[in-house]
């Protein structure tokens, strides 16, 4: 009976992933307007729907509970859950992620990052660092486009920063059981958890979710089909009589009442796909919001070209000041990520991450593999460590440019296939206490703003890495591991004379020597994207999220983060969408919340 439920359970799926892809060739956009009514293009606004003319009650009376900036990690499940009591509207700039063949198939990851057209859902920057980055462009923000693991935050971390235990613990699931899968089990990854347990990264904790000592197996947003499920589906679970969602709608400017004591926000400029500008204003109602979820680069640029920042930045820019806040888009964190190479005989199966080793020295381990089947190696790649996507690791972070990524390009037509066999170790530093800042060089939105975050200027971070690398070392030469890779000493030589061509880092010879570790860990610094800070709490936000010394403004994303949560954060960014949803209906409704 099981088998049968199990057969038809397959069946099913089946169908349905086949539904995707043929309708991605044929009116892909009718099934998810279908699905999705409330989600339309920003050129369908009229202004007049929500820019009352002043005296017409009516109309006033049309402005929205809540205005959410960006439908991302955390916007879309606050929006879903708002809706419920509350009239919202979700302004994102991004497009539709649905039945896009970059956002939706896990294979690709690495050609959605390397798109750097205006329409892709990921927007390239480069911080000054010189460290190629990337951040989200599209509904569903950065779970369309990043490696899918998923695993919470530790229970300290939810006590540090002081959320409430209990609903933390009924959010987490409901975003769980929308769109989260244990995954196929790769075999590098297995590989990798092998050689953890081997140097003693244990107890083995089996697959979970939750943040503890040891070697785990976590979740993934990739389902057993490898097709990607994002923080969009979330709004499946909206109430679509309250909940409006505008795609290609980019918020240039939040508009204050400073008329009062305080500033108070009461609506948002936006431009539509076409570039006309249209204004959308909030409710009369008292408690009324405008929530920023822009991301951690998104919000703090936004916050200054509304006027919230410090003030001689703003001078400089001429933007009429708001409120003179010296700390907006300082404390900017990303954690520096350095990884190891291993060589194997034969091609490995392509994976991004499945397992993590959580130590007591500051480091998690993971582990990737890339995709080295082809016959040709212009179809052969290095997955997230590809230097397509701006992963350079061979050459210090300054030399990387888009010159540098096109040679590498032109060079791997003449690589041999084997450089692709194998797959990478990853070393992340958790908790790093080098940090930067975000400033404005211009007043377009649509244009990334200058971004620091000076890795490694903490010498604690440096000696986290060099402790991280020795453990790589030790994995690399684990016995489960060397039985797996079974990399005879020809390949390994042949190799190493093409490391730098191929753009990978073999495991350092002089790891006895800490300085060299330290200049290794430097020049081969990349990032793993957990970028956070930039609206920190007790300096732009209270601990409530609601910007200091404004009324009606809040900011609910990894921008308020001090630390990034868990080994990887989209598990604890999505939570705290639905977590914030459920406050603040709570603090507003009570009981009558019915939450
Ligand atoms: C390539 C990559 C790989 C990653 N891999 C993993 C992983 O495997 N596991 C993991 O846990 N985490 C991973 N992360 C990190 C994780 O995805 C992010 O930390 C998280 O998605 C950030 O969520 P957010 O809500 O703060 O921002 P986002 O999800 O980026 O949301 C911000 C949204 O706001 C929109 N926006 C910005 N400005 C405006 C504006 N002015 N007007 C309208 N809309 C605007 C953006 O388009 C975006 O959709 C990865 C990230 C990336 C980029
Ligand atoms: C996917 O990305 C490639 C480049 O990396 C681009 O040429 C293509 O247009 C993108 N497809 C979609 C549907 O956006
Ligand atoms: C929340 O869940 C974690 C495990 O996921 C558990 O350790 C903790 O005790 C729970 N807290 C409460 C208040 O239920
Ligand atoms: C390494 O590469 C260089 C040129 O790139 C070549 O001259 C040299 O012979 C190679 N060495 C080995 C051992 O293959
Ligand atoms: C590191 O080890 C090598 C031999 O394995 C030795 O020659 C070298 O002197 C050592 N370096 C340091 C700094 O200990
Ligand atoms: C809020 O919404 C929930 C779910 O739709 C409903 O059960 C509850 O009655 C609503 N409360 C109010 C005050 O509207």
């Amino acid at each position: 009976m099981a088998l049968l439920v199990g057969a038809l359970k397959l069946l099913l799926s089946l169908l349905l992933w086949l539904n995707t892809l043929t309708s991605h060739c044929q009116g892909k956009e009718k099934i998810w307007e279908n699905q999705y009514p409330f989600i339309k293009h920003a050129s369908s606004f009229s202004s007049s729907q929500s820019s009352p003319s002043p005296g017409v009650k009516r109309e006033i009376n049309k402005g929205y509970d809540y205005i959410i900036v960006g439908g991302g990690t955390a916007g879309c499940p606050l929006a879903a859950t708002l809706s419920q009591n509350f009239s919202v509207l979700l302004l994102e700039r991004g497009g539709a992620p649905f039945g896009n063949v970059n956002v939706s198939f896990m294979q690709n990851f690495h050609i959605s990052l390397a798109d750097t057209s205006s329409a892709s859902a990921s927007q390239a920057f480069i911080s000054t660092d010189g460290v190629i980055n990337s951040r989200a462009r599209v509904l569903g923000g950065g779970t369309c486009i990043n490696a899918g693991f998923y695993t919470r935050a530790s229970t300290s971390y939810i006590r540090e920063v002081g959320w409430d235990e209990k609903l933390v613990n009924e959010s987490y699931p409901w975003v769980e059981k929308q769109i989260v899968h244990k995954p196929n089990f790769a075999p590098w990854q297995r590989a990798v958890r092998d050689g953890l347990l081997e140097v003693g990264i244990a107890p083995f904790n089996g697959f979970t979710y939750d943040h503890v000592y040891g070697t785990k197996v976590g979740g993934t947003i990739f389902d057993r089909f490898g097709r990607r499920h994002t923080a969009a589906e979330l709004l499946a679970s909206a109430n679509p009589k309250k909940l409006r969602v505008l795609i290609h709608a980019t918020v240039q400017k939040i508009v204050f009442d400073t008329t009062g004591k305080r500033p108070k926000a009461i609506g948002v400029i936006f431009k539509d796909e076409k570039g006309m500008q249209h204004k959308a204003f909030l409710s009369r109602k008292k408690r009324s919001e405008i929530i920023l979820s822009s991301g951690a680069i998104g919000s703090p640029q936004l916050l200054l070209l509304s006027g919230i920042g410090p003030k001689k930045d703003l001078k400089k820019f001429n933007i009429p000041m708001v409120l003179n806040n010296p700390y907006v888009g300082k404390g900017m964190i990303d954690n520096p990520l350095n990884t190891i190479f291993i060589p194997t005989n034969g091609p490995v199966e392509q994976s991004l991450i499945q397992t993590v080793g959580i130590t007591k020295m500051g480091v998690y381990i993971e582990a990737s593999s890339g995709f080295g089947q082809s016959s040709n190696s212009i179809h052969c790649h290095h997955g997230i460590l590809s230097a397509e996507v701006g992963q350079l690791s061979t050459i210090p972070p300054r030399l990387r440019t888009q010159e540098a990524i096109e040679a590498y390009r032109k060079r791997k037509r003449d690589l041999p296939r084997e450089v692709f066999n194998g797959g990478f170790i990853l070393e992340k530093v958790a908790r790093p206490l080098s940090n930067g800042k975000t400033i404005l060089i211009n007043t377009n939105i649509d244009d990334n703003p200058s971004i620091t975050f000076n890795y490694f200027s903490h010498p604690l971070d440096l000696q986290k890495c060099v402790n991280g690398i020795r453990v790589v070392e030790k994995i690399v030469n684990s016995k489960h591991f060397t039985d797996f890779s079974q990399c005879d000493k020809r390949t390994m030589d042949r190799l190493l004379n093409m490391s730098v061509q191929a753009n990978v880092n073999l495991i350092p010879k002089q790891t006895n020597d800490t300085k060299f570790l330290e200049q290794f860990c430097k020049d081969t610094v990349v990032t793993i994207w957990h970028y956070h800070g930039g609206c920190h709490v007790g300096k732009v936000v209270g601990p409530d999220y609601m910007v200091l010394g404004v009324q009606r403004l809040r900011v609910v994303d990894g921008s308020v983060f001090g630390d990034s949560p868990g080994t990887n954060p989209q598990a604890t960014v999505l939570m705290m969408g639905r977590y914030m949803g459920v406050k603040i209906l709570r603090e507003r409704l009570g009981r009558a919340a019915g939450i």
